[in-house]
C-alpha cells in the first residue's frame, strides 16, 4: 500500500519521549519530514537525532504549546524550515497525579487541561490556515479509552481529553470542506516510559507481587490479554495520516486491545 507520506511534513508534540517519539521515527521511516515538538529540550533533540540516524529528516521545535504566541512562532519556524506542515500529531499530555478527584488540587487540574486541552486548540489555530490555504490537512490527536468510558483516579486528565474528542468532531465538521481530515487515536493502556514510571512506583507502593498480581488483573480487562506497545499507536496515527484513510474523518480510533469495544 502506498501511503503517499513521502516528503510529507508533521509536527508531532511531546515527541521527546514515549508514544511521541515513536510516532515520529514512524512517520519518518514512511518519507515524512519530521518537526520534533516537546518542552523536554534534551528529549527533543534525542528524538530529532533518531530520526537522523534512520536516515529521516528532522528539526527541533522545543516550544511550550500552552503559549499560544510560542505555538505560532513554532508554526512559522517549521514552515520557514521545511516548507509546510501537512500533518498535526497532538500527542503532548500531562497526568500530574493518580488520585481521586476531591483528592486533587485545582493547580494541577489547571495544569493538566491547560496542555492537553488549550495545548491541542492552540495548535490547530496555528496550524490549520496552513492547511486550509493549500487545501491539504491530517489532523490526528492522541486521547484516551479513560476519556470514552470514564477512570477513576483520572478525573480532570479524562475530562480534558473528551474536550479533545468532542473538538476533533467538531473541527472536522468545519474543515473537511478544506479537504482536511480530522481523527483521534485512542489508546488503552500502553507500555510507555511515562507507564513504566507509574508501574515502578506502584511496585515500591505495593511490592513487587501484589504489583504484579495487579497487572495480570489489568491485562484480564483486555480481550487480547497485552498491553500496548508504543508502535501499536504509531501504526495507527501512519494510516490516518496517509492517503489510505482519506475518507475517514471526525473519528475516534480506539487502540485498545479490546479493553472497550465501543458502538
Ligand atoms: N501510556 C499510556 O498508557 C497512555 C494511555 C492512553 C493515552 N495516552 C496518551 O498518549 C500520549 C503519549 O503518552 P506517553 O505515555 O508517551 O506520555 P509521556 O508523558 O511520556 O509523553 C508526553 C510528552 O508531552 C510533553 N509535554 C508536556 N507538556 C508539554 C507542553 N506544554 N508542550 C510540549 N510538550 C509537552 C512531555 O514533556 C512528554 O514528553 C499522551 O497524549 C497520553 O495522554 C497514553
Amino acid at each position: 500500500m502506498d501511503l503517499k507520506l513521502e516528503n510529507r511534513v508533521a509536527l508531532v508534540t511531546g515527541s521527546g519521549q514515549g508514544i511521541g517519539r515513536t510516532i515520529a521515527l514512524a512517520l519518518a521511516a514512511e518519507g515524512a519530514h519530521v518537526a520534533v515538538n516537546d518542552v523536554n529540550v534534551k528529549g527533543v533533540e534525542e528524538t530529532a537525532d533518531l530520526v537522523r540516524q534512520s536516515g529521516g529528516k528532522a528539526i527541533a521545535a522545543p516550544f511550550d504549546i500552552t503559549n499560544l504566541d510560542a505555538v505560532k512562532t513554532m508554526a512559522n519556524k517549521i514552515e520557514g524550515e521545511l516548507g509546510r506542515i501537512d500533518v498535526l500529531v497532538n500527542n503532548a499530555a500531562l497526568l500530574i497525579s493518580h488520585e481521586m478527584f476531591l483528592d486533587t488540587n485545582p493547580e494541577d487540574c489547571d495544569k493538566e487541561i491547560k496542555v492537553i486541552l488549550f495545548g491541542t486548540m492552540n495548535c490547530a489555530r496555528a496550524v490549520l490556515p496552513g492547511m486550509i490555504k493549500r487545501r491539504f490537512g491530517k489532523v490526528i490527536s492522541i486521547v484516551t479509552d479513560a476519556a470514552r468510558v470514564g477512570q477513576e483516579r483520572q478525573c480532570n486528565y479524562s475530562a480534558a481529553k473528551g474536550g479533545v474528542i468532542s473538538f476533533t468532531k467538531s473541527i472536522a465538521k468545519e474543515v473537511g470542506r478544506h479537504n482536511i481530515n480530522v481523527n483521534a487515536v485512542s489508546p488503552g493502556a500502553t507500555n510507555s516510559p511515562m507507564r513504566m514510571e507509574m508501574l515502578r512506583q506502584l511496585k515500591e507502593n505495593i511490592g513487587e507481587a501484589k504489583a504484579a498480581e495487579r497487572e495480570e488483573k489489568v491485562k484480564r480487562a483486555y480481550a487480547l490479554r497485552r498491553i500496548g506497545e508504543p508502535d501499536d499507536i504509531a501504526n495507527a496515527v501512519v494510516f490516518l495520516a496517509s492517503e489510505a484513510a482519506r475518507q475517514i474523518t471526525g473519528q475516534i480510533l480506539s487502540v485498545n486491545g479490546g479493553f472497550a469495544m465501543l458502538g
